[in-house]
Order: C-alpha cells, then structure tokens, then sequence
C-alpha cells in the first residue's frame, strides 16, 4: 500500500503530540515511568489520535487542544493495552515483551490505572463537561466491552450480535470518541458530533474486525504480536463462528471443542477448516462493509485534504497487515 495521506499531513500534529505525550508521563515515582515508558515507547499506529487530529483539522480547528485530547485518547488506548495483555496472557505487543512478560501483572495493572487517571487529569484541565461525558462514558462501555468478552471466553455458542457487541464496545467506542472530540474542540454542534462519532464508530469496528484476521493470518514480524493468541484463549471470534456456521460437523466439532477447552494443539487443523470455509474472506467482507459506513458517515464534511485523509482511513484499516 502507499503511503496514507495523513501521514504527510499531521507531521506537524504527530509531532506536537509526541510532545505531549512525553511531558504528560512523567511521575515521580521511578516503576511508573519505566514501565510507562516501556510501553509508550515501543510505538504503535497511533491511529486513534490521527482521527482526533483528522476531524478537528477537517472542522477547521487551529487552537491549542487537539494536541492535549489526542494524547488522551492514545493513554486510555495505552490503558486498555497494558490490562488486555494481563487478561489475555500475551507475550508480545508491538513486537517487544509485553509489559506484564516483562515487569508483571502487578505493575502493569498498576501502571495502566496511572495512565488513565493520567488521562482524567488532562481531560479535566481541558475544561469542557462534553468533552468530559464522551470521555467518560466511552472508558465505562471500554471496561464492560472487557468483561464481555471475559464472559463469552470458552463459550462455543455465542452469537455473531454478541460478538460484534464486544468489539463494538471494547474497540469502536474509542474510535467513536476520537470523532467526537475532533467535532466538540472544533466547536461544532451534536449533529456534527454524531456524524464523526459514527464514523469512528464503524471505522474501529471494521479495525477489530481485520485485527481478528491477523491473529489467524498475520506475520508476527509485522504485527508485533503472536499470531494464534485468541485461539489459544478460547476467544470466539468472527472467523471460528463463521467456521462453526458453515462448516463441515466435524469442522464444527472441532473449533467447538477449541473454543471450550482453549489451548493451541488445534491451531493447525483450525486454520485449515478457516482457509477452507473462507472465514477470513468473510470477516474481511464485514470489515469492508463497516468501512463503506464509516466513508458514508462524513460525505458531509467540507471537501479538501482532511476530509480526503478521513476517507481513506477505513481503506487503510482494512487492508492493512499491521
Ligand atoms: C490494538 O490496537 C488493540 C486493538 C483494538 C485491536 P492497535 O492495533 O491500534 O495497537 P497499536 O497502538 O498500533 O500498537
Ligand atoms: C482489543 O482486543 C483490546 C482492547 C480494546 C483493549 P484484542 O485482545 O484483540 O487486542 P490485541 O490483539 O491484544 O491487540
Ligand atoms: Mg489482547
Ligand atoms: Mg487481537
């Protein structure tokens, strides 16, 4: 793929939240930045606050805050990564150990409660009670889309709604109020808001969608994670449910069995029964569907080079392989 064109675009901006994000890690006590750093360090897309920075620029936005509220949204991201490798157990993020590999469960825990009460803290400073309920309430539905998902873990008999409940919440809602906090600091009203907000919400849903993929497809090299992570943790995710809907019975059997009992011995036979029935196809062609929505979402922004870098982020998100 070229180059995505935001990427020329946001130099400026990327690099303004660099800073930012550098200057707000800071504590003092010495655990917190090493493993905050550690792990902040290591990179990562930075997707979520390419939409912030997107949209507000795209609503005509030059003031002081989208820099502020971009990093807030990458350290709730950067929360929510270092408890999910707790919860899941992983190994490697980014293409490094993951924090709790490499300091503990405990410090990464504890750590990445810093990192979102960080995030208050700067939040709060912005001033702004709408900017504070979207917020809110996108980090409450986050941590539910978690619980989720731990509930649905092992379970071979959860339906395609429940699962695209989970990802809605655990992932798109972020990407929901990154759109939001572009339109509110540009100043726009709640129609202008709830547009970019279902953009970001069917772009993140189409991104949870091809990261689903990747954890059957992908290069480890290239994404900087395990590849066969959700299998191994009984994780139904759409590509198993399509293979229990359309395959064989002892397809079937075979991923309701991997499902219940997790673990990787399977992982070999799975992926066959998922090139097979052509479950990876399928999931890609939800996440192309949810990226048209996304693209239709914002046919009403002012045309120009934002709104052109908005409109190719779900295509990047789809055809993406990191
Ligand atoms: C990983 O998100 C978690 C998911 C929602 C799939 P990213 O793939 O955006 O992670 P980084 O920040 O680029 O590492
Ligand atoms: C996304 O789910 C996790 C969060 C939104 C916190 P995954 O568990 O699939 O993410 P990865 O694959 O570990 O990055
Ligand atoms: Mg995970
Ligand atoms: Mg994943």
């Amino acid at each position: 793929m070229t180059e995505p064109l935001y990427k020329g675009l946001l130099v400026e901006d990327m690099a303004a939240l660099d800073r930012v994000i550098r200057a707000r890690l800071h504590s003092e006590v010495a655990l917190v930045r090493q493993v905050a750093e550690y792990i902040i360090g290591s990179g990562g897309k930075r997707l979520r606050p390419v939409v912030v920075l997107l949209a507000a620029r795209a609503l005509g936005y030059e003031g002081p805050h989208h820099h502020e509220l971009a990093a807030v949204v990458e350290f709730i991201h950067t929360a929510t990564l270092l408890h999910d490798d707790v919860v899941d157990e992983s190994q490697l993020r980014r293409g490094q150990d993951t924090a709790n590999a490499r300091f503990g469960n405990a410090a990464s825990v504890l750590v990445g409660d810093f990192l979102y009460s960080r995030a208050f803290q700067m939040m709060v400073a912005v001033n702004d009670m709408r900017v504070m309920q979207v917020l809110a309430d996108a980090t409450n539905v986050i941590a539910e889309g978690e619980v989720l998902q731990l509930m649905n873990c092992h379970d071979p008999d959860v339906s395609e709604e429940a699962y695209m409940r989970v990802i809605r919440y655990k992932t798109a809602r972020l990407f929901d109020a990154a759109g939001r906090l572009g339109a509110i600091v540009a100043g726009r009203g709640r129609d202008v808001e709830d547009a970019l907000g279902a953009y970001g919400m069917h772009l993140g849903t189409a991104f949870q969608l091809i990261d689903d993929v990747l954890d059957y497809s992908g290069d480890r090299e290239t994404t900087g994670k395990n590849v066969g992570d959700d299998l191994a943790e009984g994780k139904p995710t759409l590509p198993l449910l399509y293979v229990m809907r359309q395959g064989t019975p002892a397809q079937s059997a075979l991923v309701r069995r991997a499902i219940a009992e997790g673990g990787s011995e399977d992982f070999p036979a799975i992926l066959e029964a998922i090139h097979a029935t052509g479950a990876l196809d399928y999931t890609r062609a939800q996440a192309r569907a949810e990226a048209k929505r996304a693209i239709d979402a914002i046919g009403m922004l002012p045309a120009g080079v934002w709104r052109e870098a908005l409109l190719e982020l779900p295509i990047f998100a789809v055809e993406r392989d990191h």
